[in-house]
Order: C-alpha cells, then structure tokens, then sequence
C-alpha cells in the first residue's frame, strides 16, 4: 500500500493516505487493547447496539405520524440499505482488523482529510446517538416508575423543547432537564471506565433479555392482531423525498417535514445503527479477520427480521394513529387491557435500551482512540489507554459529559434525525472507499470481498443519499455546520500533528 506523505505543501497532505503495514504495526505496542471477543461476543455486541430506542421508541411516531402501517416496509428498506454497507464495512474490517472503523478504512485509501472527515462525523453518530438513546431510556425508565406509583417531576421529566409538527420548529415543554437520561449516562460511562470484558458479559446478558423481549411480543401480540388495522396500509404516500427542503416526491406534513414510507426508513434506519460498531471493535477481536465479518452480517439480519416482524404485529394490535409516541411497544399491551404484559415489556425494554447505550458510548471513544495515535486530537487526553483496566478511559469520561448534558437538553426527533444523516454519510463515504481501494490495490489481501463490485458499492451510495433526502432540511445544514467546525479543528490542530507528516 502506498502512501508516504509527500513533500510540498497542504493539498498533498490532505491526500495523504496511511500504509495498512503502518496501520498493523503501531496495534503490537503497549497501547494495545485487549483482545478478548469472540464471533458470538462480536455478533451480541452488533445486536446489542441495534435492538433499542430504534423499535421500542422511534416506531411510534414513525407509524403515527410518518408511514402508517407501511413502516413494516420502511424496516425493510432500511434493511436494504443497511446490507449493502455492511458488506462494504465487513471488507475493510477484514483487511484493516485495528480499532477505528470507518475513520482508519478511509485513513488507508482516501487520504488524510477524508479520514478527519468520517472520524469528525462518527464522533458526531456515536455522541448524539448515545444521547438520542438515553433519552428513549427515560421514556421507558419513566412508564415503568409510573406503574409502580413513582412519577419524575415534571420539571426534570423531559428536554425543555420539542419538536411541533405544526410549525416545523421547537416549542418549550416547561421542563428544565431530562434528569433521568443523564443519571444513565453517567451511570453508563462509569461501566465503560471500569473495563471492555466486564462491559461485554454485561452485554450478552441484556442482549438475551431483549432479544426474548421482542419475541414475546411477536408471539403473544399475534393474538391480538386485527387486518382492518393495516388498511390504509400507506395513509401518507409511498416516497417523501425533499431537496434542502423543495418536495422532490410525495407530501409533507404542516411543518414541512417529508412523509411517506421512504420518509418512514430514513427516521428509523436510527434502529440499525450499531451493527457497523463492530468495526470499532476489531482490534478487541481474537480472530477479526473471520469473526468481525460474521458479527456485522449475522446482526444485521438477526435484527431486520426481528424488526419487521415487530411493525407487522404492533401496527396490527393498534390503529396506527393511535400507537403511543414515548413507548409504543409495552403500550401496545396495555391497550389490550394486559397489564402484565405491559410491564414485562416495559422492563425489557429499559434493559434493552441500556446495553444500546453501552455499545454507543464504548464506541466512541475508539474512534477518539484512533485519530489520537495519528496525531489528529491531543494523544494524552484521546490517546492513553488505562494500564490496568485497558480502556480509553479519558475520552470516555470526556464523551460521557457531553452525552449527558445533549440528553438532558435536547429533544429526540433532533438527535434522532442528527444521528441517521450522520451515519448515512459515514456509509457512503465506505461504500466508496471499497470502489477507490478496489482500483488502487486490486492485489491487497481481502479475507472478505464484498460481492459484486462495483454494484453493490454503489446500490449502498445511491440508497443512503436517498435516504438522507428523505431527512428534514434541517438535518443537511447541522451536518454541514459540523463537518465546517470540524475542517477547522482539523486546520488548526490534526494538520500540524498528523503523525504521517512527521514520519
Ligand atoms: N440502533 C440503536 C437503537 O435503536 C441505536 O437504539
């Protein structure tokens, strides 16, 4: 692979890229993570990531006010979308097995600036997604303390804004702060310090829990489950698309927002984001060359079957106008006048929604980890590795506060649409780096090749802008604005630091 930084000036930085024999060495040294996960723990961790406030939360305003019953589509097409990048992840984790995931793919063929880039814009998934998470997190914990006679005060119940589908905007809720999505946060982060074997037996635990959670609900919902509910199937159109806020295709909503069943898939892809942190944790991996690969895949379909089988049973039991906004699947229950049901769901998915939360938050900070070792961010605060509990533990106290301050000040529906362009663009720039590598190092040794290239590469491009105009306009500017912020940091600080340039 090549790559040597080369004389003359900023631009020939910029498209610096980092030799792979560089990317393995600098792994052996005593910066190195454990390497303590098997394909199973691998594949846990990608469902532990996805299973959470992407299903047990995001459905029901998605339903309600978005797609109708056809959100069962929009898992699918979610899904889709989600195959075709996760074949593009599952070749690069294959062949560059060190932690950083896309950010260190995009370091190794783009050049450096694209690798700021897509490490600056996983910072910003992984971050507001944490966040986004927490908060569903709160709306679960809340239902749960409310059965049991214990309300949150209303002024520390929720964020003080939210989203007003009437204008478009935010509107204030009276409350100060979401307290109880900090609590978990903070609580999280203390876990994360603690250690990576004792986060991942944790894991396992809470994935079985939801994973039977959502059987359950398959199961014991089926019962109840009436057709007349799927009719109209897609009361708000099929498409939903818009460019920077000009109607490409199908109707929106008094406030603007595109509707429709492809609008549908761009708010819940939220549900699948997760599986592509495995890649993060390929240098934890004992085999990542097969094991890596594996967990990406098997999560993926492990959850799209799940998901789709959920939407059908829930939009099923409930007329979808009338599916609760804050936690429609253990409410779902309740309206069939079963109580137990709606507890035991509900505490599944307090459960489920924690391990999410974890994985979001073990992730980011390797990201950090990553850029920090080539120089980007400051290596002593990003950088260091405990010497004995071998974690991130500065940065992970570092992203711990912020997380905990965007749950418990911002509104869901803005971190859960901040959160899917995000991860979009994160997939398209890999789904292209898959084409340039292919081109540059045809010869380059690939455990796992991602199948029909370039097609698939490019169906995983094509679907994910589609799904990013099927975003609110908003979304598009906040990307740009943090993306810019981050050029800048990266002309201040990474361009001087860059460990490339020194070498
Ligand atoms: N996929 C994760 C969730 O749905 C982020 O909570």
């Amino acid at each position: 692979m090549d790559g040597g930084p080369k004389a003359g000036g900023a631009r020939s930085q910029f498209f610096t890229r980092k030799p792979l024999d560089r990317l393995l060495a600098e792994v052996e040294g005593d910066q190195r993570l454990l390497r303590a996960l098997g394909p199973v723990q691998l594949t846990a961790l990608g469902v532990g990531a996805a299973i959470g406030a992407g299903i047990f939360v995001a459905t029901g305003a998605a339903a309600r006010e978005v797609a109708g019953p056809a959100l069962m589509l929009s898992y699918l097409v979610a899904a889709i979308t989600c195959v075709f990048a996760a074949l593009c992840y599952a070749e690069f984790a294959a062949m560059v097995p060190v932690a950083g995931s896309a950010y260190t793919y995009a370091y190794a063929t783009l050049g450096e600036l694209f690798a700021w880039i897509i490490g600056w814009d996983l910072i910003l998934e992984y971050g507001v997604s944490s966040a986004a998470v927490a908060t569903g997190w709160s709306a679960y914990a809340q239902g749960l303390l409310a059965k049991a006679g214990l309300a949150v005060p209303a002024a520390l119940a929720e964020s003080p804004w939210r989203y007003d589908t009437a204008t478009g905007g935010l509107a204030p809720t009276g409350s100060l702060c979401n307290l109880p999505a900090v609590l978990v946060v903070l609580a999280v982060t203390a876990v994360l310090v603690r250690g990576i074997r004792h986060s991942s037996r944790f894991n396992t635990v809470m994935v079985a829990v939801k994973v039977a959670a959502v059987l359950f609900v398959i199961l014991a919902g089926l019962a109840y489950v009436r057709a007349a509910n799927w009719h109209p199937f897609a009361p708000f159109g099929w498409t939903g698309l818009s460019f920077f806020g000009h109607t490409v295709a199908g109707q929106v909503d008094p406030g603007g927002k595109p509707v429709g069943m492809l609008a549908g898939a761009a708010i819940i892809f939220f549900a699948y984001i997760g599986f592509d942190s495995i890649s993060t944790h390929t240098e934890e991996a004992k085999n990542p060359q097969r094991d890596v690969p594996i967990g990406i895949i098997a999560s993926l379909l492990v959850c799209s079957v799940l998901y789709i089988a959920l939407v059908a049973v829930l939009t099923g039991m409930v007329p979808f106008d009338q599916l609760d906004i804050h936690a429609p699947v253990s409410l779902a229950f309740k309206a069939q006048g079963m109580g137990w049901a709606e507890s035991l769901v509900g505490a599944a998915g307090v459960a489920g929604i924690t391990s999410v939360l974890l994985v979001m938050m073990l992730s980011g900070p390797r990201v950090f980890l990553a850029m920090a070792r080539d120089g980007l961010l400051p290596r002593d605060v990003f950088g260091t590795v405990h010497p004995r509990w071998r974690t991130p533990w500065r940065s992970t106290l570092l992203v711990g506060a912020c997380v905990a301050v965007m749950a418990g000040l911002l509104p869901v529906d803005v971190l859960l649409h901040l959160t899917n362009i995000g991860t979009l663009l994160a997939f398209v720039i890999v789904c292209a780096a898959v084409l340039i590598m292919r081109r540059t190092h045809p010869g380059a040794h690939r455990p796992f090749r991602c199948p029909w290239v370039p097609l698939v590469p490019l169906l995983g491009m094509g679907s994910c802008l589609l799904l990013m105009f099927s975003l609110p306009a908003a979304n598009w500017w906040r990307l740009l604005g943090w993306l810019a912020l981050g050029f800048v940091v990266y002309l201040a600080y990474g361009r001087h630091h860059s460990t490339l340039r020194a070498s």
